[in-house]
């Protein structure tokens, strides 16, 4: 443990909040440096005792490579565990990967990020130490947010000294593992102050085992903390933009795919994000962009919230659209109301279905009468069941009969016996086979996935 004013050097550090980022980072970090001892805690007993699991198929997250990254270093130098206040103690570094969803009540509600949990943290890490720490924003926060961290651990009686940074992380659920061994870069913002500028060097000492240091970019606070926000609603801005110009070609005989490509292959604009589809899903993307939004208006630039807020408002629009479009077809062919669709994730290789457009899409449909079956390789029952229960509390919808009107299948062969047309939301590689299947299966592609000759609609 180190003493105030002496050099402090990493031995251990702990990350609180076991989920998609704490998980996955903390794991790269525990392979990239051996001679550190990484706890993950968390206040969910059960996600710990899944982390802990001996049978890897269990882990509570399923990225590629991810499993086999826990075997090597699980119970060498990476640690799963309960005990938060003890991982607070032993640790030099804290790093805070808690949740930030959209606030639902109070000021701000429906726009503003709920910092409860992220508040939580640094109050049990202001009264768990006993000696000076390094607290590091992992959470994607609102511009700013270190103010009110400093604040809160400020207010130890110890005389504790802390250091707040921001290191937002950048990896995409899916490829996760890829993207923090081959980051584009790490952002890391600090203080200005001698003891800022050390504990800078510190956290940029641990990634530079494996990141050039030319990518290891260090910023003032309050960029960092920017840097994050905006780089999701840029990317999310693209979405809606090819979202936007899909209407178009559907009304004007352009296709998508075509124009896609045609705009990428200009450097300046580039190729990535730009593949239409039902519209963006996964927990940050809407939530950042709200956020955003939010800080726009708090700060009385009202008109500038609502170009960004309109990001949003395409991403619902294209929902809508796709569950018209069933509907119509449904309707004009005199079929049974009951449809297919394949892919629950909010993209494919992951088992997260946070905010996917599948719940959105389907839950039209429901409220249309519709039954649905489901199939999705990594999403279980229970959670696509969930989702739409949670919807339905959401929108205070008395209703919509989910028990009754979904059903889930287990395999995708068992989705190819019934006629019902199918609706791909998920581009799942598998759901690619159908390519190859001689069948006269009427498919909605909404991912662009299958020829377009062989479906009824495609973006
Ligand atoms: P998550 O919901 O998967 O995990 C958060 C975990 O924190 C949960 O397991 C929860 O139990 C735990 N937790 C919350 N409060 C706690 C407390 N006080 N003490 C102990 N544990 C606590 O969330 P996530 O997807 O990992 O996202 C975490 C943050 O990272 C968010 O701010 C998000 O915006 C950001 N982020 C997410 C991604 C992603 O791909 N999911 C990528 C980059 C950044
Ligand atoms: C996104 C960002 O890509 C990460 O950099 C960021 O760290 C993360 O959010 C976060 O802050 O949580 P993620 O949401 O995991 O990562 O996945 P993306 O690959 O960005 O996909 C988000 C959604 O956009 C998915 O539903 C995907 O299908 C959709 N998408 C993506 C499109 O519709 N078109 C595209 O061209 C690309």
């Amino acid at each position: 443990m180190v003493i105030k004013n002496k050099k402090m050097k990493v031995k251990s550090i702990c990350c609180i909040g076991a989920g998609y980022v704490g998980g996955p980072t903390m794991a790269v970090i525990a392979l990239k440096c051996p001679e550190i001892k990484v706890t993950v805690v968390d206040h969910n007993q059960k996600k710990i005792d899944l982390w802990n699991d001996s049978d890897l198929s269990k882990i509570p997250v399923f990225e590629p490579g991810l499993a086999e990254i826990i075997e090597k270093t699980r119970n060498k130098n990476l640690f799963f565990s309960v005990n938060i206040d003890q991982a607070i103690e032993d640790s030099e570094m804290i790093f805070m990967a808690v949740n930030t969803p959209t606030k639902t009540s109070g000021l701000g509600a429906g726009m503003a990020s709920d910092l409860k949990y992220v508040e939580k943290c640094a109050k049990n890490i202001r009264d768990a130490a006993s000696s000076k720490k390094i607290v590091i924003e992992k959470s994607t926060l609102p511009v700013r947010t270190a103010e009110k961290i400093k604040e809160i651990l400020n207010q130890n009686s110890k005389g504790i000294d802390f250091e707040v940074l921001s290191n937002p992380e950048f990896l995409a659920e899916g490829t996760a593992i890829n993207d923090l061994y081959k980051s584009d870069r790490v952002i890391i913002g600090g203080d200005n102050s001698k003891s800022g500028k050390e504990a800078t060097t510190l956290l940029k000492n641990i990634y530079k085992k494996w990141i050039p240091e030319e990518k290891i970019l260090t910023l003032n606070i309050w960029s960092a903390e920017l840097s994050k926000l905006a780089s999701n609603a840029m990317l999310a801005q693209r979405i809606s933009s090819i979202n936007s110009l899909s209407f178009l070609c559907e009304k004007t005989g352009a296709n998508i795919n075509e124009v896609s490509k045609a705009i990428g292959m200009d450097h300046r604009i580039g190729n990535k994000f730009l593949n239409p589809s039902p519209g963006f899903g996964g927990s940050c993307f809407q939530k950042d962009i709200l956020n955003l939004v939010y800080l726009f208006k708090y700060y009385g630039l009202d008109d500038i919230a609502e170009y960004w807020h309109q990001v949003v408002k395409m991403n619902n629009y294209q929902r809508l659209r796709i569950a018209n479009k069933i509907k119509d077809f449904i309707s004009e062919k005199k079929l049974e109301k009951k449809v297919i669709i394949l892919g629950w994730a909010f993209k494919k290789d992951t088992n997260d279905s946070r905010e996917s457009s599948s719940i959105y899409v389907s839950f039209e449909l429901l409220k249309m009468g519709y039954e649905i079956y489901v199939y999705d390789p990594k999403v279980n029952n229970t959670r696509i069941l969930n989702d739409l229960k949670q919807l339905k509390q959401d929108l205070n919808n008395s209703e919509v009969n989910i028990d009754k009107n979904i059903k889930v299948l287990n395999t995708l062969k068992s989705a190819f016996k019934h006629e019902y047309p199918i609706v791909i939301l998920t581009e799942w590689d598998e759901f690619k086979e159908i390519n190859y299947l001689n069948t006269k299966l009427k498919i909605f592609d909404f991912r662009n996935i299958i020829n377009r000759e062989k479906t009824i609609f495609s973006l």
